[in-house]
């Protein structure tokens, strides 16, 4: 899958290339060289994916873009080029650009073409005048907006405009489901390494990295593809397992965090492997111990910090290199110390904890605040997010804490929440770029036989015309109460797989 993700870079180039060339043909006259130059690197990066005789299609989707149905990952150093590219498409009411390959297009048609472009944003409606001028010499280049579809890469979805914040509201039938699938099959796939390891760790035996490495990056590659998709994923809740759950849902939440803070694929490896392991000490130990992270004392606090070092002591004995064993270490000893110097094992120095140790700390306070274990209940989403606040005062990363919420959204993923309008809904995703916060949910209705059903999603920052909520927020509860697994209408029914769904496994 990793390797299907050649057009990226493309997609940076032709980004920038375009970007300059609409630029340069208002100031430059043809005959100066950076006109030249530019018109020449604007078809070289369009050359490029053309090779294989398919159209280039860039799509802006919730502020991201996309060329041919894959996000386009760019570089820090792009922002500005990206910003002004999601200008330029909604100064045209436009969110997709297409250009048929066309080898012929002479410079003279390129800068036509770019002027039209141009042109448009100062239309009354740029939109239909483009629909009109990308005719004829120009016709290998189109432009779509939001009703031709062309954003939900052929997922079959429709949008609609959210009532007065300009936001899209997903209906339910655009989950793109087919990353669903996939997302489950990965993260069975890593609950199942997580299990062998477990398993092997109970034989004394040593560890493999290689199949872990890969279920890994299997996730990423969701997270790439689709971040709500991705962080749905850490609302699996298992009663039988909750060991192994707790390690995958702890890489996902953790990865997310790093992804949201622009750490390079290899590290989101890194951080990911060491969250898997963290807690392979816990393997055969009495639950009890993994209690709290508040201060212990004699017994408690022994059994509690004991998993801690077994886990470093299984980290050692992975069969992995040296420095990745080393990388996976850090996070490891750290996660349960605090930066007020609580925690386990003692640390006189809490201000060397690592980035990821200081991301597994988060990522693993939520996951085990979130599920219920025999001695205590789960807290809800809402409730477990509160308390990662309190934490950044003293114990957590202040600024991973912002980092957190602002990825979890302040309804995190999965909280059941109860709306003014009687209706429940499961939040499902805070985008990016939600101006006031207000997640995505999906509804929840009863069936003819009193089960639950998705509904309808929902945007619950959509407003009535005189300014309040339509649907505001009562209550927050934890699915499980009800005995719901989230992602089970979170991420549609998986139609390739018989049997029920959710079942405490995805
Ligand atoms: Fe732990």
């Amino acid at each position: 899958m990793a390797q299907d993700k050649k057009p990226i870079s493309e997609g940076e180039e032709l980004l920038t290339s375009m970007f300059r060339l609409l630029q340069v043909v208002k100031i430059h006259q043809s005959n100066n060289k950076l006109f030249v130059d530019n018109i020449e690197s604007f078809r070289v990066a369009l050359r490029k994916l053309w090779a294989n005789g398919r159209p280039a299609e860039f799509a802006l989707y919730r502020g991201r873009f996309y060329l041919n149905d894959q996000r386009v990952i760019y570089s820090s150093a792009m922002w500005n080029t990206v910003i002004k590219i999601s200008e330029f498409f909604q100064e045209r009411e436009i969110n997709g650009l297409k250009f048929y390959p066309n080898e012929e297009a002479s410079d003279k048609i390129i800068v036509s073409l770019m002027d039209v472009l141009n042109r448009a944003k100062r239309e009354k409606e740029p939109y239909q005048f483009l629909a009109e001028n990308l005719t004829g010499d120009l016709a290998w280049a189109q432009v779509t907006k939001d009703q031709d579809q062309a954003v939900e890469g052929g997922q079959g979805g429709t949008t609609q405009e959210g009532g007065g914040l300009g936001r899209e509201v997903v209906t339910n039938t655009n989950i793109n489901q087919e990353v669903a699938n996939q997302a489950r099959r990965a993260y069975s796939q890593a609950l199942t390494i997580i299990r062998q390891a477990g398993a092997r760790v109970k034989e004394q035996k040593k560890i493999g990295v290689q199949k872990a490495k890969r279920a890994i990056q299997e996730l990423i590659d969701i997270l790439f593809e689709d971040e709500s998709v991705f962080l749905a994923l850490s609302t699996v809740r298992d009663g039988t397992d909750p060991l192994y759950t707790h390690s995958i849902n702890t890489v996902i939440l953790a990865i997310g965090v790093g992804y949201r803070l622009n750490v390079t694929r290899a590290g989101l490896e890194q951080l990911g492997l060491a969250a898997l392991f963290h807690d392979l000490g816990k393997v055969g130990a009495p639950l009890r111990a993994a209690k709290t992270t508040d201060r212990l004392e004699g017994k408690d606090l022994a059994t509690a910090q004991s998993h801690v070092l077994a886990s470093l002591y299984h980290i050692i004995r992975l069969n992995a290199t040296y420095p990745l064993k080393l990388a996976l270490l850090g996070p490891a000893k750290e996660h349960h110390q605090g930066l007020d110097g609580l925690g386990y094992p003692r640390n006189k120095n809490p201000r060397s904890i690592s980035l990821f140790g200081r991301i597994l700390a988060i990522a693993d306070q939520y996951v085990a605040m979130t599920s219920a274990r025999p001695w205590r209940k789960e807290l809800s989403p809402f409730e477990a997010l509160m308390s990662i606040l309190d934490k950044a005062a003293n114990q957590l990363d202040p600024l991973l804490v912002k980092v957190f919420i602002n990825l979890m959204g302040p309804w995190p993923v999965g909280s059941l929440l109860t709306l003014s309008t009687k209706e429940i809904a499961l939040a499902k995703y805070t985008p990016p770029d939600s101006e006031e916060g207000w997640p995505l949910a999906q509804l929840l209705i009863l069936g003819p036989d009193g089960e639950t059903l998705p509904g309808e999603i929902v945007d619950l920052g959509e407003k009535n015309p005189d300014g309040s909520l339509k649907r505001g927020v009562v209550g927050c509860l934890h699915p499980s109460q009800f005995g719901l697994q989230p992602v089970d209408f979170l991420l549609g029914k998986d139609e390739s797989r018989s049997g029920p769904r959710g079942q405490g496994l995805v």
